[in-house]
């Protein structure tokens, strides 16, 4: 059997830190109210010059580096993301040429905040299948460029930034399932209304922003994230007693800990970085795996469960043992 496993991780932020007190000048908001609803204190905004591409290269090569590979060494690429630096060619195309190799499969995915999750999904389907040895797998988002910063329902909650990880091929597992859900009905829940295609038929007054209702955002992902993971752990014959740690999309401290309630899992099993980071999108899981791996709290051998949920509505869970 061939399984694959996570060899290297990388994370990357911009330097630019917004706070919740530079968003009180932009905004009718308080530090106050962002901290209890949201629990962000602060998020980065890639500088004017940097695009997701930069973001996503940062981090990938911080995760081959972790692997001890070169870029010209692995044969698949996918980059998540919601931001890409130009409606074609793909991200992912313009990574490659970056990090050296060509004739390799990239490509970009796009699965909003669940993007990540989709795109190691695929990424350990082409490796168990042989299509792949050795394949980069990067979350990045410039989510600050589809942001109205005048709208404080949603400028207070996002950030930029990439994560990524290196799968190798092996003998033995490393991701044992991943489970991945879409449900279209919900797609105007949170969505940025503008597009291409649509847009020139119709709607020419639209703008390009993320427009979100928050609170059945928030309903219906505490309601069915511990379903998802409930039913990766089952599919496994793993219970919630055998996870080591659990790393969630980073949306909302309330959703966070409303998660770990279901699951029964106590908060110092769960891997945060919403307070600093705010969401990130694509980027959020891979940013919080990358630190908690190179802060030594994820150990080889440990069970990891990573979860995400994001606009369609799309969402997933893969469990990963380290
Ligand atoms: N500062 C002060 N007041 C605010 C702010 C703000 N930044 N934003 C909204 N309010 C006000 C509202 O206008 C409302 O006022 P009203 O009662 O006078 O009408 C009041 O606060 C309550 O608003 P709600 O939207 O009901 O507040 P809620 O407790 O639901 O918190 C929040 C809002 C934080 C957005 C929450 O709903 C949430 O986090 N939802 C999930 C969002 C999410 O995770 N989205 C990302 C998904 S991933 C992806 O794919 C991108």
């Amino acid at each position: 059997m061939i399984y694959s496993r996570i060899i290297g991780t990388g994370g990357y932020l911009p330097d630019q830190v917004i706070t919740n007190a530079d968003l009180e000048r932009m905004v009718d908001t308080t530090d106050q109210w962002i901290l209890e609803r949201t629990g962000i204190r602060e998020r980065r905004r890639a500088a004017p010059e940097q695009t997701t591409c930069d973001l996503a290269e940062a981090a990938g090569r911080r995760a081959l580096e972790a692997a001890g590979l070169k870029g010209r060494q692995i044969d698949l690429l996918i980059v998540a993301t919601t931001t890409p630096d130009h409606i074609f060619p793909s991200t992912a195309t313009k990574l490659q040429e970056r990090l050296g190799g060509a004739g390799y499969p990239s490509f970009d995915i796009q699965a909003v905040c669940t993007g990540f999750i989709y795109a190691l999904d695929i990424a350990d389907r082409y490796i168990r299948t042989g299509g792949a040895n050795t394949a980069l797998v990067v979350g990045a988002e410039t989510f600050t460029r589809i942001i109205d910063w005048t709208d404080r329902g949603t400028c207070i909650l996002f950030g930029d930034g990439a994560g990524a990880v290196v799968l190798e091929a092996s003998d033995t597992p490393g991701i044992l399932h991943s489970r991945l859900r879409a449900d279209g009905r919900y797609r105007k829940l949170l969505w940025v209304p503008a597009g291409v295609s649509e847009d020139q038929r119709e709607a020419k007054d639209q703008r390009p922003f993320v427009e979100m209702r928050g609170h059945e955002v928030f309903k219906w992902a505490v309601n069915n994230l511990s379903k998802i993971v409930d039913e990766a752990l089952a599919e496994c014959d793993l219970t919630r007693a055998d996870l080591d740690w659990l790393v969630p999309h980073q949306a909302n401290t309330r959703i966070l800990a409303a998660t770990a309630r279901k699951l029964g899992l106590p908060m110092s099993k769960v891997v945060m970085t919403v307070e600093r980071h705010g969401n990130t999108s694509a980027a959020s899981v891979p940013l919080a795996l990358d630190e908690a791996v190179r802060d030594g709290r994820i150990r080889s051998g440990d069970m990891v469960l990573l979860e995400a949920f994001g606009g369609g509505f799309t969402w997933g869970a893969s469990l990963v043992r380290f």
